[in-house]
């Protein structure tokens, strides 16, 4: 691992799990009890973490395969979990989504698919505005559950350090039934059905997904009977999980020193990432990310441009290790073919190991109606496909997925196959925050990368 070439080294002062304290720290909420906020964060760190360094290192480890074109990354959840929505059907639902994804895209791609859920800690919202203003009343914006409650009212809305507990408890309990669903008999590949979501009734969907199914089923009977023995290691799956790292007093509490390397890992989750309103070089989100050793993800929009992005991934990754930084880009479809270009090449140029995937949310968001948030399912497909052909013409490699996503069959989002339009939102619209693909049109979205990526090796062959 060589540091990157023709970039020079700057000397940051030491770094500690505190440090980001002396920097500028956007999106931070306003608390007034600050003896209570400090002893929060005494009591989270005494805590037990909730994933283990071990797990992160193997996790950097496949980051480094996707990055080099070996595996593909699927990275979905949803936008802000809420304490309310801790509950058995949410959660495994999210899970079947995310699993029949990842068989879909294990089958089209020939790879392996790690699987990242936007879960099990994403609580802490940024916000384009500090206040909100209703009826006359001014009061803090909903900043995430791990912050303040979203109903518009004095009490909900203040700051409040304990929640931070409840994030963790909450994160914790989702862990733990995702971890056991993954260990076995829910996650078996020799019994799909477990994971079958009853609302894909679309008949073209549920009529390809089936036939990916037979054929994976064919293929494993066959290997059986040639071996005589059953194939091993199919009846689980492991889910990593990532958050964005926000709220630093809640991400100070949870940093840790391994043991065995004398390292400090973020163990609050497996993949921290940073937003696109925080990755400022000097701020103190980038202060805090960069001393830890979790592979780390940065979210990349319009204004990121290679006199910021160079000196950014030489602070977080100076020893430019491949895995370490996933940088995820959300131009919007009507703009990544301005933006993404530059960076590609300048990145290619100077040697920076950066793992490239494409989150087609973000940049996709509009308002209809009567001020209701919505994308479009044509918009979020051209911008994913648009980074598909761009990543070919420069030479780099696409190699993951990032997407607002759930299991429940919610109508937040406009087209896909069944063709939601705009009097179909208030139907089932439940995000407190950003519009997500409901399951089918997740699925719809993962066939169609998997056509999208043939048609390109068709042409290239
Ligand atoms: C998000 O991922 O929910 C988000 C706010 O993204 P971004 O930082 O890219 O705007
Ligand atoms: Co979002």
């Amino acid at each position: 691992m060589q540091p990157a070439s023709n970039i020079s080294q700057v000397v940051d002062p030491p770094w500690t799990r505190d440090s980001w304290r002396r920097h500028e720290a956007e999106q931070q909420p306003a608390f007034d009890d600050t003896i209570q906020l400090n002893e929060v964060v005494r009591e989270l760190e005494s805590k037990p973490p909730l994933v283990t360094p071990w797990e992160v290192d193997r996790l950097r480890g496949q980051l480094a395969g996707a990055a080099a074109g070996r595996r593909f990354l699927l990275q979905g959840g949803d936008c802000a979990e809420l304490f309310s929505e801790c509950r058995p059907d949410i959660i495994s639902n999210r899970l079947k989504v995310l699993l029949q994804m990842s068989l879909v895209l294990v089958y089209g791609l020939r790879m392996p698919v790690i699987r990242v859920g936007r879960f099990a800690g994403q609580y802490a919202k940024p916000r384009s505005s500090d206040m909100e203003e209703n009826n006359g009343e001014i009061l803090p914006s909903y900043r995430g559950d791990i912050v303040n409650a979203p109903e518009f009212g004095r009490q909900a809305r203040r700051p409040a350090p304990k929640r931070m507990i409840k994030a963790y408890e909450h994160s914790a309990m989702s862990l733990n039934y995702i971890r056991a669903l993954g260990e076995g008999g829910f996650a078996d590949l020799n019994h799909p059905e477990n994971w079958d979501l009853g609302f894909v009734e679309h008949d073209g969907l549920r009529l390809e997904y089936q036939g990916i199914v037979d054929s994976i089923l064919e293929a494993l009977r066959f290997m059986e009977a040639v071996t005589s023995n059953p194939i091993g290691d199919i009846d689980r799956v492991s889910f990593y999980t990532s958050h964005e790292a926000l709220l630093l007093p809640y991400e100070e509490a949870f940093t840790r020193i391994s043991e065995s390397s004398g390292q400090a890992y973020n163990l609050s989750t497996h993949f921290p990432w940073i937003g696109k309103r925080t990755n400022q070089i000097d701020g103190a989100h980038i202060e805090y990310i960069r001393g830890i050793r979790n592979p780390i993800g940065i979210k990349t929009g319009p204004g990121m441009t290679k006199a910021l992005l160079l000196p950014l991934l030489d602070r977080v990754n100076p020893a430019n290790e491949s895995g370490k930084v996933t940088l995820i880009t959300r131009f919007g479809a009507s703009s990544i073919e301005k933006y993404l270009p530059p960076l590609l090449r300048a990145i290619s140029a100077s040697g920076h190991e950066v793992l490239w995937t494409c989150d087609p949310m973000h940049g996709n968001t509009e308002i209809v109606g009567a001020g209701i948030k919505t994308r479009r399912f044509k918009n979020i497909l051209s911008e994913l496909e648009q980074a598909f052909d761009i990543h070919a013409d420069v030479g780099t490699i696409l190699g993951g997925v990032h997407l607002e996503l759930t299991g429940e069959n919610v109508t937040e989002c406009i087209g896909g196959a069944r063709g939601l339009d705009e009097a179909d939102l208030s139907r089932a619209y439940q995000s407190e925050v950003d519009p997500r693909l409901n399951g089918e049109q997740a699925l719809e979205l993962a066939f169609a990368i998997v056509r999208k990526r043939r048609a390109m090796r068709k042409e290239a062959s």
